[in-house]
C-alpha cells in the first residue's frame, strides 16, 4: 500500500494561483504524455506518479490520445487510481483534453460537441473516474464554431464531469475570443496550456498579453524542449533518451535543428550559477507570474527529484536573463 510522504505538504512545493480562479496549481506539475502507455512498465510509471506526489505535485495532466496507443495512459492512470489514488482523490488535479485525432470517421478528432461530450465520457471510464478537474480542448479548431466548442465546454462544466474548463494551443486571438464565449455563458476559462520554453518564446508575442488582461491562468507545456533543455543531447543522442527510445515527435532531425551549441552555452550560464541547465529552464519559464506552473515530463523518478532543485535556486538576475536573451536571439 502506498503511504504518501507526511511532509508533502512542508513548504517544498509552492502554489501559484490560476489566474483570478480561486484554484492554486503546484508550480511544478506532472504530464503523462510519454512514459506511461504500453512500453513503460507498470511499476515505472507507478514510482513516476508517487515520487511526484511525495514531491508535492498535486496535479496530473493527460489527454485522450496519450499512449502509445491512444487512450492507453488514460487506461493505465483508471489503475493507478485504484491502487493508490483513490484515498487521495481531493487532494489532486487530474486534467484531460479533446482535440486531435482519438478514433475513426468524422467524430473523434477537431472541435464538435458530439466529439468533445462523447470523448470526455470516454476518458472518465478510462481512468474510472465520476469526473476530471479540468478538460481541455486540445486545440483550436477552425472549421467549427467557437460558441459550439465552448458551449460543450460549458456544458461540460454543468454537468459536474469536469469542474473546470480550459484551452490549449491556442493562438492570442483565439484564447481571446474563446475566454469571452466561456465568459458569456457563465463558465470562466480556469487556464490555458501553450508550450513554452527557452527554446520557443511564442506565447511573449500577445498570448501572455492576452493571459493577464483576462486573468485566466496558464500551465506551460514541455519546459525542456521534451529534454533537450537538459543539455543530453549536446554531444549526441544517448541511447536512453525520448529521441532514442520514443522519438515519435522528438525526432533525431528535430534535436539536431535546436541548435545544440546554443544549448552549450545555456549549460554554461547554469553550470555559473551551480545549477544544471534544465533546473534553470524552469525556473525561467515560471519567472512571470503570467505562469502558473510548469508542465513536465519525465521518465525516471531522479529526475523529478533533480528538477524540484529549481524552486530552491537563487533568482535569475537581470544580467543572466540578458546573457540568455541574447543566446536565444543568436
Ligand atoms: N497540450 C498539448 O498539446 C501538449 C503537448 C505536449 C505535451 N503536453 C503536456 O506536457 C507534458 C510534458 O511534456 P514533455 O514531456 O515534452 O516535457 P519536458 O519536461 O519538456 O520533457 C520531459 C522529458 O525531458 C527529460 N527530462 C526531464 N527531466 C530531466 C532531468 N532532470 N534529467 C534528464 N532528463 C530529463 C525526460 O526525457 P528522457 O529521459 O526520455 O530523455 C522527460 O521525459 C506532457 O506529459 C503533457 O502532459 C501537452
Amino acid at each position: 500500500m502506498y503511504i504518501p510522504d507526511e511532509n508533502r505538504y512542508d513548504g517544498r512545493m509552492p502554489y501559484r494561483r490560476c489566474g483570478a480562479s480561486g484554484l492554486k496549481l503546484p508550480a511544478l506539475s506532472l504530464g503523462l504524455w510519454h512514459n506511461f502507455g504500453n512500453i513503460t512498465p507498470f511499476e515505472v510509471q507507478q514510482r513516476l506518479l508517487r515520487t511526484a506526489f511525495d514531491q508535492g505535485i498535486t496535479h496530473f495532466d493527460l489527454a485522450n490520445n496519450y499512449g502509445p496507443p491512444y487512450g492507453e495512459a488514460e487506461r493505465n492512470f483508471g489503475v493507478h487510481m485504484d491502487r493508490d489514488w483513490r484515498p487521495h482523490r481531493d487532494e489532486l488535479i487530474i486534467s484531460t483534453k479533446a482535440g486531435y485525432d482519438m478514433w475513426p470517421g468524422p467524430y473523434g478528432d477537431h472541435g464538435s460537441r458530439k466529439y468533445l461530450i462523447a470523448s470526455l465520457d470516454q476518458s472518465l471510464k478510462r481512468m474510472h473516474l465520476d469526473y476530471v478537474d479540468i478538460f481541455y480542448h486540445h486545440r483550436p479548431d477552425p472549421e467549427t464554431p467557437i460558441e459550439e466548442t465552448m458551449g460543450a465546454l460549458d456544458r461540460i462544466v454543468r454537468s459536474g464531469k469536469a469542474l473546470y474548463a480550459g484551452i490549449s494551443n491556442y493562438r492570442p486571438e483565439q484564447a481571446r475570443a474563446a475566454i469571452a464565449e466561456l465568459r458569456r455563458l457563465g463558465t470562466p476559462c480556469l487556464i490555458e496550456q501553450p508550450n513554452y520554453s527557452m527554446l520557443d518564446r511564442w506565447i511573449e508575442h500577445g498570448l501572455t498579453d492576452v493571459l493577464r488582461e483576462e486573468k485566466v491562468g496558464c500551465i506551460v507545456f514541455s519546459p525542456l524542449a521534451g529534454g533537450m533543455l537538459t543539455g543530453k543531447y549536446v554531444t549526441g543522442i544517448p541511447e536512453t533518451s525520448r529521441a532514442a527510445r520514443d522519438p515519435r515527435y522528438l525526432t533525431p532531425e528535430r534535436v539536431q535543428k535546436a541548435g545544440q551549441e546554443k544549448i552549450g552555452k545555456l549549460m554554461k550560464i547554469a553550470e555559473n550559477r551551480g545549477q544544471k541547465l534544465h533546473q534553470m529552464a524552469l525556473q525561467w519559464v515560471l519567472r512571470d507570474e503570467v505562469v502558473t506552473s510548469a508542465l513536465i515530463g519525465a521518465s525516471r523518478p531522479e529526475q523529478i527529484l533533480d528538477n524540484m532543485a529549481c524552486l530552491k535556486a537563487a533568482p535569475l538576475t537581470r544580467e543572466e536573463l540578458e546573457q540568455i536573451d541574447r543566446i536565444l536571439a543568436e
